[in-house]
């Protein structure tokens, strides 16, 4: 995440997130299913504007779709910054939404990320990254991740995130169909018992670091992505769609609903991103790993 000022207000931009590789080892006993998951921060954010308040919290939002009460994950990240530093001051926030909602991009979980590590800036409560991690776990899987972002290596939830150094830069092209998943409801459909011949992370990890597209694409994997395609024809149509192109490798992210496809180093991005949107399968957006092209 980025934090910088803008005609007197703190303007924060949060990354969403893809995942390369999604492995399921089991299921825990509190429920959760226990995972081994790299993610990767890309260059699509959602722009927070955060200044103090004597009153409460005051969030607000660019998508009047978004629960903006108390279940709003910005909202959750605030009352609990509240408990564990014992701070009662007031915070207003606008959220200006570009992360599509559902989509397996982390985009609430993002916001939540950057709450926390603007809180403790503007608190000076100077809790490092551990401190701000362990925080982060308790409002979802995903959150630890961005207090760190970049590209990591995810075990446990999600939580437990172990930084992995990615000096390539990757361009994908990102399809979001337009509906919202339910991660719940997608790990409910999910049968333990089905899992087989696991992936291996280390091998991912190695072709990663080759930083050739072609290698890369070639092992991307996701675990639920076949539960997701057997639940939604709709996801499945835009996976054919996008294996008729010539990416190196095309997946799901997370529990979806959002696909991307990972763009061949002498690829044509642009002629595919018109394509791609004369078909209309979706909202389109073109992306890297380096946060620096997010166009802020
Ligand atoms: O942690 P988060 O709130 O993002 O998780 C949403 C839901 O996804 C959980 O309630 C759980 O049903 C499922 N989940 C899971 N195993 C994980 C992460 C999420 O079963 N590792």
């Amino acid at each position: 995440m980025k934090i910088w000022e803008e005609r007197g207000k703190l303007k924060i931009a949060a990354p969403a997130k893809i995942n390369l590789f999604l492995e399921i080892l089991g299921k825990r006993p509190d429920g959760y299913h226990e995972l081994e998951t790299v993610m990767q921060e890309i260059s699509l954010c959602d722009y927070l504007y955060m200044e103090e308040s004597d009153k409460d919290v005051l969030f607000s939002c660019s998508n009047p779709g978004l629960a903006a009460g108390e279940d709003n994950l910005v909202v959750k990240a605030v009352r609990l910054f509240q408990k564990e530093s014992g701070m009662s001051k007031g915070v207003k926030v606008f959220l200006d939404k570009r992360i599509p909602v559902g989509a397996g991009l982390g985009g609430g979980s993002s916001d939540a990320a950057a709450t926390l590590a603007w809180l403790n800036k503007l608190w000076k409560t100077g809790y490092d990254e551990t401190k701000l991690m362990s925080i982060a776990g308790k409002l979802g899987s995903d959150v630890a991740f961005f207090v760190i972002g970049k590209t990591a290596l995810c075990r446990g939830r999600g939580e437990v995130v172990t930084p992995y150094p990615c000096e390539a830069k990757y361009h994908y092209i990102l399809i979001y169909p337009k509906f919202e998943i339910s991660t719940a409801m997608v790990y409910n459909n999910f049968k333990i018992s089905l899992t087989k011949n696991l992936k291996n992370v280390s091998s991912f990890l190695q072709q990663l670091a080759t930083g050739d597209p072609d290698k890369v694409g070639a092992c991307l994997y996701n675990r639920l992505e076949e539960v997701v395609l057997r639940l939604y024809p709709g996801v499945e149509t835009i996976k054919n769609v996008l294996a008729a192109y010539a990416f190196s490798g095309v997946l799901l992210s997370g529990s979806g609903s959002a696909l991307y496809g990972l763009c061949k180093k002498e690829g044509n991005i642009r002629e595919i991103e018109q394509q791609l949107k004369m078909r209309n399968v979706g909202d389109v957006f073109v992306v890297t790993n380096d946060f620096d092209d997010n166009g802020s």
